[in-house]
């Protein structure tokens, strides 16, 4: 083994005897460089790590054995490869099917450049970091650590898919929902809270009736089941000298971000654009009020985002543009610029003048009505967060509505009996009902 190089990459997040067998293997061959993941590698095909890089890299670097630590900005090793040309690759002999496979076979290619060896330690068994995540999702999180997470994925991620949630079971639904396609795993990334939903629930209109507090009351629920980050909207934030105190109190629960909307009077959904009266508030009012809303918040994590009506309220885009400068200038975290238009059109024009920005923060958007685009075109216009707004609810309303007539017409449940889970399936849907 004398002069000999071997390269070890990792996520490292939940490190188990897994990994540490794995070290122990490679500094046999050799002088051990570990490469660790960055938080944008690894979420590039599963979820974000629980621990940030740094973090991550400490715990590493203070592994008996490991004499380097390097970060690895992609899920392809290639990069590092050719940088350090180790004599051993060392691995889990887990990776030669799924996502990993070309991975795999692209180090097997570029170690032959200068005769380098692909070493597979046998997986261990009886461990996995699967396993383990299932049980640490099982513990929950605290508000501090859950806040954090959005500026984290924000980070990381092309784009943050955020899904709408009004009750603890939507709640779960966004925590659990996952597809797997070519190996790469998907799920939603946090919570919105939306007006919209929380009013219809309660049978009210949207229009700041349901009051701070009540909306409150019906997000515990959806905190006490779930642990992604939950961006809460707070229509017109109400008086700039109210607005501190939710900011506050948002904070306190854990939440990561606000989005409050530039009108002011009598709010009316944005939906409804020119069709119902709505008031935009002046550049200078809306600073002020973000600017409150800044200085009353206790953590760096907090984000306060501000939402352009300009193009709802058809005050045309050098209006939005204007504004969305003085926002950023005012101290906002992030942007949401919002349309009802059928196209994308206007958002994405908003987007390519956004771009030339010098000074440039989060874009958030919420593809309702113009819903035909898709993650991958929003990435490209340089959106950061997409909200699906109210998916949850609308699909689950006429759901209902079916099977109440369909009870109505039969005068039994029989013929619903399709179109409802059964109820083995709701006995087992929630961990701990039986
Ligand atoms: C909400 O979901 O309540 C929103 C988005 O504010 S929108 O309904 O499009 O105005
Ligand atoms: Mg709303």
């Amino acid at each position: 083994m004398q002069g000999k190089t071997v390269y070890v990459g990792m996520s490292a997040d939940i490190i188990h005897p897994g990994h540490l067998n794995i070290i122990n293997e490679a500094k046999k061959l050799g002088t051990l460089t570990v490469g660790v993941l960055t938080d944008k590698a690894i979420a590039s095909y599963k979820r974000l790590p629980y621990m940030t890089f740094e973090q991550r890299k400490l715990i590493i670097e203070n592994i008996k054995g490991v004499v380097n630590v390097v970060p690895q900005t992609t899920l392809d090793y290639v990069p590092n490869l050719k940088k350090l040309k180790p004599d051993f690759v060392v691995h889990g002999d887990d990776w030669a099917k799924g996502v990993q496979k070309d991975i795999r076979e692209n180090v097997c290619k570029t170690l032959k450049e200068w005769g380098g060896k692909l070493i597979e330690i046998p997986y261990t068994q009886g461990i996995s970091s699967t396993r383990l995540n299932k049980s640490i999702k099982e513990i929950g999180t605290t508000p501090e650590i859950r806040q954090k997470k959005l500026k984290r994925l924000i980070d990381a991620k092309p784009i943050v898919r955020i899904i709408e949630s009004h009750s603890g079971l939507t709640g779960l639904i966004c925590e659990h929902a996952n597809v797997e396609i070519n190996g790469i795993k998907k799920e939603f990334d946090g919570m919105w809270s939306s007006s919209l939903t929380d009013s219809t629930v309660k049978g009210k209109p949207d229009i700041e009736a349901v009051d701070v507090t009540t909306r409150l009351h019906s997000l515990n629920d959806t905190l006490e089941c779930t642990t992604k980050p939950i961006i809460y909207d707070g229509d017109t934030g109400g008086k700039p000298e109210h607005f501190v105190f939710t900011v506050r109190t948002l904070e306190r629960l854990g939440i990561s971000a606000i989005i409050i909307e530039d009108k002011i009077g009598l709010k009316k959904n944005s939906l409804f654009g020119t069709d119902v009266a709505q008031s935009q508030d002046t550049i200078e009012n809306f600073c002020h009020k973000i600017n409150m809303g800044k200085n009353a918040q206790i953590t760096e994590d907090f984000m306060i985002i501000a939402r352009i009506e300009s193009l709802i309220l058809k005050q045309g885009q050098e209006d939005a543009l204007k504004r969305a400068k003085a926002y950023i200038e005012a101290g906002a975290d992030g942007i949401m610029i919002h349309s009802k238009e059928k196209s994308p059109d206007e958002i994405l024009a908003f987007c390519e003048e956004y771009k030339k920005f010098k000074s440039k923060i989060p874009l958030v958007v919420v593809p309702t009505t113009y819903n035909q685009i898709t993650e991958n075109e929003l990435i490209k216009a340089g959106v950061n967060v997409v909200i699906y707004a109210n998916h949850m609810l609308r699909s689950s309303y006429p759901a209902m509505v079916d099977v109440a007539k369909s009870i109505l017409i039969n005068e039994r449940s029989y013929e619903a009996n399709d179109k409802c889970l059964s109820i083995k399936e709701i006995l087992n849907l929630i961990p701990g009902t039986r």
